[in-house]
């Protein structure tokens, strides 16, 4: 394992795997009444927040909690930021308050790396979403979910995900291609041509512009938000021609295989890129994604700040 967690692309198969079996022997905790292990007692994490979120923070402040770490959570709005301090500055400050691990969600694809490779902090860094760049806890966390649902015995080698709707804007379909690849899976992009990037050729994926022809082959199908906030032209006619093309029905639905299930990294715009009765389904993994993310992110800070493998005595830094 890095001492950071940048990309998802930076991952080995080895390095995976081990993050999501450490992460299998945490989750049990989480059906305990007493969900905390002294693992990280004395370290300190801090939760650096440039961007709205509900799930990535709170999951990251409770996974370093049940690590009995300390925790400070830090976010753009109300700091000294809005005075106009620089990242430099926000980051010297933090490494003169001793943290171990920053854990940065900003706007600016690139901007964990700065962090990381500025010189500023001698942390761990981790990225929880860069602009439109890469989220790789969010892929963690899903390959965690699907091996749970599909791996059964023999990995996701040859597990066939299909992952749809707003690629363009999503750090989360980036991450997912990356890191599902280096676990075997085959990955399908559906998107309308105009929410596709530049340079989709070089990913490790399929990508089809057909969401009716790609479903019944999937073994998985990962909807994404149509991330509003971050177009600034029109990317399809209007939001009903997009839901009738590409968005998840109970019509769909119905042709998909008896062992396929339905994921949303969240938040999920219901109507939009799906319907209320295909999230809250049977098929629908989307609040146990939850639950993995706690699961997997302990799993991260606790190989990244140095914690032994559960049950040996390895260490887990550089
Ligand atoms: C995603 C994100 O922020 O990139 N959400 C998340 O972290 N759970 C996806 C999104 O905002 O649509």
């Amino acid at each position: 394992m890095n001492r950071h967690l940048l990309s998802a692309g930076d991952l080995t198969r080895d390095d995976a795997e081990l993050i999501l079996r450490t992460a299998a022997e945490l989750r049990s905790l989480a059906d305990r009444p007493i969900k905390k292990l002294p693992a990280l007692r004395g370290r300190t994490v801090v939760n650096l927040f440039f961007e709205d979120s509900t799930r990535t923070r709170i999951s990251f402040e409770a996974a370093a909690k049940r690590l009995s770490a300390d925790v400070i959570n830090f976010s753009a709005k109300g700091s000294s930021l809005s005075k106009g301090e620089s990242l430099k500055d926000t980051a010297l400050t933090l490494e003169a308050m001793g943290a171990d691990a920053v854990v940065i969600r900003h706007g600016a694809s690139g901007a964990p790396y700065r962090l990381a490779h500025s010189g500023w902090v001698h942390s761990s860094v981790v990225n929880a979403g860069d602009g439109t760049h890469e989220h790789p806890t969010q892929a963690l966390l899903d390959a965690f979910t699907l091996w749970r649902h599909l791996g059964v015995g023999g990995g996701l080698d040859g597990r066939r995900i299909a992952i749809v709707g707003d690629v363009l804007h999503s750090r989360v379909a980036r991450s997912n291609a990356l890191l599902l690849r280096t676990l075997g899976a085959e990955v399908t992009l559906v998107a309308p041509p105009t929410l596709f990037p530049v340079g989709v050729d070089t990913w490790p994926v399929e990508t089809s512009y057909d969401l009716d022809a790609v479903l019944p082959k999937a073994d998985a199908v990962m909807m994404l938000r149509v991330q509003r906030e971050r177009m600034n032209g029109g990317f399809f006619p209007t939001a009903r021609e997009y839901s009738r093309r590409y968005g998840l029905d109970g019509r769909r639905m119905a042709t998909l295989q008896d062992h396929t299930i339905v994921m949303h990294p969240g938040p999920m715009v219901r109507g939009m890129e799906i319907t209320a009765d295909v999230a809250d389904s049977n098929r629908s993994v989307i609040v146990e994604q939850v639950t993995n993310g706690v699961a997997v992110r302990m799993a991260v800070l606790y190989l990244l700040l140095g914690g032994a493998t559960p049950g040996s005595s390895a260490g887990g830094d550089e």
